[in-house]
């Protein structure tokens, strides 16, 4: 089993995560994500009446946000 856990950060849209991951309430009670056994996406635009999972409504929004990181300086 792959253990590895991708958080995915989508242009102008949601994390993407893929993994054996579980989504938990302040209290520790689990959430149940909208299509269980696929990737889970997590709103990231807060406009989900689904939040903490994103519905698409980013895609209506006009949301945006391209993140890219930062590229170490070559030493070579
Ligand atoms: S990122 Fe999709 S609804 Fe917020």
């Amino acid at each position: 089993m792959d253990a590895r856990v991708e958080i995915r950060v989508r242009d102008d849209g949601p994390y993407k995560v893929t993994g054996p991951v579980v989504i938990v309430d302040p209290e520790g009670h689990e959430l149940v994500p909208p299509d269980p056994g696929r990737p889970i996406v997590l709103c990231r635009c807060g406009q989900s009446h689904t939040k903490p999972f994103c519905d698409a409504a980013h895609k209506t929004s006009g949301f945006t946000s391209c993140v890219r990181a930062a590229r170490k300086a070559d030493n070579g």
